[in-house]
Parts: C-alpha cells; sequence; structure tokens
C-alpha cells in the first residue's frame, strides 16, 4: 500500500507517543524519537530490566559453573572438570551479548556482583558438593534460567524487539540441551 507523507506522519507519531519531539532545525513536520531505535522510554527500560534480571540469574549461574570446574573430585572429575569448562566458556559469551544489549537500550547493564545477589532468582553456592549433587545443582539453574529467558523472550515478541528476541531463543536452545545431557549424566 502507498502511504502518502501525511499520513505516514501521523502513523508514526501515533506510534512513539511521547518519544517524539520536532529535532531544531529539522524540516518542518519532520519527526525524530528522543533515542534511537523504535521503542518508547517505558519500553526500552522494561527491556533492559528483564535483561538485567537474567544477567544476574546468568551471572551466578556461571560463577557456580566456575566453582565445580575448580572444586569437583572424585571417578567423575575429568567428565564434570572439562564439560563444565565448555559451560562456562558459552556462558562468558551470552553474558557479553546480554550486557551489550541492554546497552542498546541506553540502559547500564548490572555489573558488580552484590547487584547480581540482588536481582537473581538462583543463589550463589559456597559449598563444594558432591559431583552427583553439583550436576543435580545445574539441572535446578537450567529450569530457572530457561524460565527466566521465556519471560524475557515473551516481553521481546510483546515489543517487536527481533534482536532479543532472536538472541534469547538461542541461549533457551543451549540450556535445554545442556539440561537433557546433564540429566543423562546423573540416571
Ligand atoms: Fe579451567
Amino acid at each position: 500500500m502507498v502511504q502518502n507523507k501525511k499520513t505516514t506522519t501521523t502513523m508514526a507519531k501515533q506510534k512513539a507517543g511521547k518519544g517524539i519531539k520536532a529535532k531544531k532545525g529539522s524540516t518542518a513536520g519532520k519527526v525524530v524519537r528522543n533515542h534511537s531505535l523504535r521503542w518508547s522510554d517505558a519500553e526500552r527500560k522494561a527491556l533492559a530490566h528483564s535483561l538485567n534480571t537474567l544477567l544476574a540469574n546468568y551471572q551466578v549461574h556461571y560463577q557456580k559453573l566456575r566453582n565445580y570446574h575448580w572444586n569437583v573430585t572424585g571417578g567423575d572429575f575429568f567428565d564434570i572438570h572439562e564439560n563444565l569448562e565448555l559451560q562456562y566458556t558459552e556462558a562468558q559469551a551470552d553474558i557479553d551479548m546480554i550486557a551489550e544489549r541492554v546497552r542498546v537500550f541506553h540502559e547500564r547493564p548490572l555489573s558488580t556482583f552484590s547487584e547480581y545477589l540482588k536481582a537473581s532468582t538462583l543463589k550463589e553456592d559456597a559449598t563444594v558438593p558432591s559431583s552427583t549433587d553439583m550436576v543435580k545443582n545445574l539441572l535446578a539453574d537450567y529450569v530457572t534460567l530457561v524460565d527466566r529467558m521465556y519471560e524475557t523472550v515473551d516481553l521481546a515478541m510483546g515489543l517487536s524487539d527481533a534482536g532479543t528476541e532472536r538472541m534469547v531463543k538461542g541461549f533457551i536452545e543451549q540450556i535445554e540441551k545442556h539440561h537433557w545431557m546433564m540429566g543423562a549424566f546423573n540416571k
């Protein structure tokens, strides 16, 4: 459908609401947003908040992977030690993508462990469990992480945020695979 200039401008105004104001020196009738991209302030803050909650949970999980990687003992040592290195390397990359996605929305990614512990549903583990319990604890972490990821995906889809949706769906696939493998390991 071909739209004339007047119709396009009106639609843009309706869509962006308060996020639009005339740019100084711009052509009359031309509008720009206060921020980049396509979301209102409330929408980008909601997306950043959801991403920060996921970031906090992922950081707590990441540190648990390191703890178990370092401290595992017994007959499963090589299996657990090596597999957790793969997992924390993957988690590290995911965490970086989440934090940088928060910056896309012009917000600050949570960056300290005190903030992570406050915002995270997952709890840290200060103990050194048996290898069997390590796997059990990680299985529980995966469930919580995937729940957080679906919350972020649902929000992103509701706001037509294709970038966040695609990124987090990829994480879901990874974590679901770990859930299968670690579950099979502990059978
Ligand atoms: Fe290592």
